[in-house]
C-alpha cells in the first residue's frame, strides 16, 4: 500500500492503473478510523482492482465553534487498517495542498437546510466542495459512503446527479458497537456515563423503527423517540425528524420513503444516528 500527500502524486498513480484498464474505487474519511469506516474500504476492494481512502480533515465543513482543533487524528493506525482492508492508496493531504487561495465552492440547496444542515449551516458545502474535489483528483469508478450520514449521502447523490459527476455512488450500512452505539470518531469525546447515556440515541431508533412499521403518522413515531431521549438526563436533543428519503424536507403522513434522523447532544459531544423506512 502506498500513501501521498500530494495531487500530483495521486493523479500520477491513478494514470498508471487507469494505463492497464483497472478499476478504481473511492473512500473519502476524516480519518480515525474504525469498522465503520472499515466496512467501506472493504466493500470498496471487493467491487473495484485498486482501491484509495481519503484521509483528510476537512476544515472547510466545520463551523466556527465546532471542533476541527480538537477533531481526533491517529495516520499511523489508520494506515494499518487501510492496508488490512485491501486499500492500494492512502490520499493524506495537509490542508494547504486542498485549500491553496479556494474561491470556488460547490452548494446545495434545500436538501442541505434541514436536518443537520439547521445548526451545521455551512457544514454540507464544505463537504460537497471537498468530496467534488477529491472526485476531481481521484477519478474513481465508485466512491463509497456510510448511511450513518444519511444527509450527506443524499446529497452527494444529488451533487453527482446535478453536476453530472460519471462515478456510481455506493451507500453501505451503519454499523454499530455490540450495545448498538453507531461507531463514530466523536465517540472517542465520551467519558464512561455519557457512552451509557448514548445508547438513548439507538434505543430511539428501535423504538421508531417499531411505531412507524404499526403505520402510524411521523408526529406519533417522533413522539416516541423523543420521550426516549428525554428520559436521559445527560441528553439534549437538536433534532429528531421525519423527512423525504429524496429531498431531506419534513413530511407528517408517511406515504412515501423516508428518513429518520436525529442528532442528540450527550453532554458537549453532538451524535447522530437515522433509520430509513421504505414503503412497501
Ligand atoms: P467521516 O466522518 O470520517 O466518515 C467517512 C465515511 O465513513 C462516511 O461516508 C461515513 O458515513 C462513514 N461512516 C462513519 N461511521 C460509520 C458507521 N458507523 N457505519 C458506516 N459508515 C460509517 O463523513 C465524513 O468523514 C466527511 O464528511 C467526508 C465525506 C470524508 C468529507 O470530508
Amino acid at each position: 500500500m502506498k500513501t501521498a500527500n500530494t495531487i500530483k502524486e495521486v493523479r500520477a498513480i491513478v494514470k498508471e492503473w487507469r494505463a492497464s484498464g483497472l478499476s478504481v474505487g473511492l473512500v473519502p474519511t476524516m480519518g480515525f478510523l474504525h469498522e465503520g469506516h472499515a466496512s467501506l474500504i472493504k466493500r470498496a476492494h471487493e467491487e473495484n482492482d485498486r482501491v484509495v481512502v481519503s484521509d483528510f480533515v476537512n476544515p472547510t465543513q466545520f463551523g466556527p465553534n465546532e471542533d476541527l482543533e480538537s477533531y481526533p487524528r491517529d495516520f499511523d493506525r489508520d494506515c494499518k487498517l487501510c492496508e488490512e482492508m485491501g486499500a492500494d492508496l492512502v490520499f493524506h493531504p495537509d490542508p494547504s495542498e486542498m485549500y491553496h487561495d479556494q474561491h470556488t465552492y460547490v452548494t446545495i440547496d434545500t436538501l442541505s437546510e434541514t436536518l443537520c444542515g439547521v445548526t451545521r449551516p455551512i457544514h454540507f458545502r464544505g463537504v460537497c466542495t471537498v468530496v467534488s474535489k477529491l472526485f476531481n483528483i481521484v477519478t474513481p469508478d465508485r466512491a463509497y459512503f456510510g448511511e450513518k450520514d444519511a444527509q450527506q449521502l443524499a446529497i452527494i447523490r444529488k451533487m453527482v446527479l446535478d453536476l453530472n459527476f460519471d462515478i456510481e455512488i455506493v451507500g453501505c450500512p451503519i454499523i454499530r458497537e455490540e450495545d448498538g452505539l453507531a461507531k463514530s470518531s466523536r465517540n472517542t469525546y465520551l467519558s464512561a456515563e455519557e457512552r451509557k447515556a448514548a445508547l438513548c440515541l439507538s434505543r430511539a431508533v428501535k423504538k421508531g423503527q417499531e411505531v412507524i412499521s404499526a403505520g402510524c403518522d411521523s408526529s406519533v413515531v417522533l413522539d416516541s423517540m423523543k420521550d426516549i431521549i428525554n428520559a436521559e438526563p445527560l441528553a439534549k436533543i437538536d433534532y429528531v425528524s421525519v423527512v423525504d428519503a429524496l429531498d431531506m424536507q419534513p413530511v407528517e403522513k408517511i406515504e412515501k420513503d423516508v428518513l429518520v434522523a436525529m442528532a442528540v447532544y450527550i453532554g458537549k459531544t453532538r451524535l447522530i444516528d437515522n433509520f430509513s423506512y421504505k414503503i412497501k
